[in-house]
């Protein structure tokens, strides 16, 4: 694992971002995992520059999303899939057909995550992971708990969790009770990994996933069994890791 520990937010996503082209440069046809919440906001933001700037280019790129609330619509103003579209899809060359979401709608749960195990399973997996990680230490919506042998599945969310994603949402009342998401044995199927913390918030998760045994109370631990992960973290975040 590398641990990279960077001044600041604005580091943290230069840096980020500065890997995300690396990786597509290297592989035009990349398949990227990609993340919602705050932390990667920044990267996408230096991503889109990157791409204005005739740096990058998606137009061979595929992508997957970790995860998407249950039950909610596509176009919902907080939907993950929406917030894919403004923070990066909308503004780079990235084929809308190359662009893979977990259906918050599906009826059938069970069918929809099947169908997207196949389809990671038919572009041969990902090639970089891009991961952020909760304030109890959850990657995707892998809560404390969540058995390391699970792939794309549902899940309730905690109510920490619900409290967190509550400054999206307004109320606590309006977060979705549940999402699907990808599970942590699709993750740690991914060739190349890269997590990302900010804030003294998650120096507590950050610490126990790094430095604390590998189980399932901290999903985020068992990327220390993953040959490939990159951690980059800003000090307020790496502050326990001493
Ligand atoms: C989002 C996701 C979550 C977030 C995590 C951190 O797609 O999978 O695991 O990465 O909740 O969220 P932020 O970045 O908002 O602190």
């Amino acid at each position: 694992m590398k641990l990279e520990i960077v001044p600041d937010y604005a580091e943290l996503s230069r840096r980020a971002a500065e890997i995300v082209i690396a990786e597509c440069r290297k592989r035009p046809q990349i398949v990227l995992g990609l993340a919602t919440g705050a932390t990667p906001i920044g990267m996408y933001r230096q991503l889109v520059q990157a791409y204005q700037r005739g740096r990058v280019s998606f137009l061979r790129a595929t992508t997957f999303n970790l995860d998407e609330y249950y039950p909610i619509a596509p176009d919902h103003p907080h939907s993950f899939r929406r917030f894919m579209h403004q923070q990066l899809f909308d503004q780079v060359d990235l084929a809308a057909e190359r662009i893979h979401f977990l259906r918050g709608t599906a009826a059938d749960v069970e069918r929809e995550c099947s169908r997207y195990e196949a389809e990671l399973e038919a572009v041969g997996g990902i090639d970089l992971q891009v991961l952020g990680i909760g304030e109890n230490g959850h990657i995707g919506f892998n809560e404390p708990g969540t058995p390391f042998h699970l792939k794309t599945h549902k899940v309730a969310l905690t109510e920490q969790t619900m409290r967190a994603n509550a400054r999206f949402f307004g109320s606590l009342a309006d977060v979705p009770r549940h999402a699907l998401t990808m599970g942590i044995c699709s993750i740690m199927r991914s060739r190349k990994i890269l997590l990302l913390a900010s804030g003294e918030k998650k120096a507590d998760a950050l610490a126990a996933a790094l430095l604390g045994p590998v189980t399932e109370a901290v999903p985020a631990s068992v990327l220390q069994l993953h040959p490939d992960v990159t951690v980059i973290a800003d000090k307020a975040a790496a502050q326990r890791l001493a």
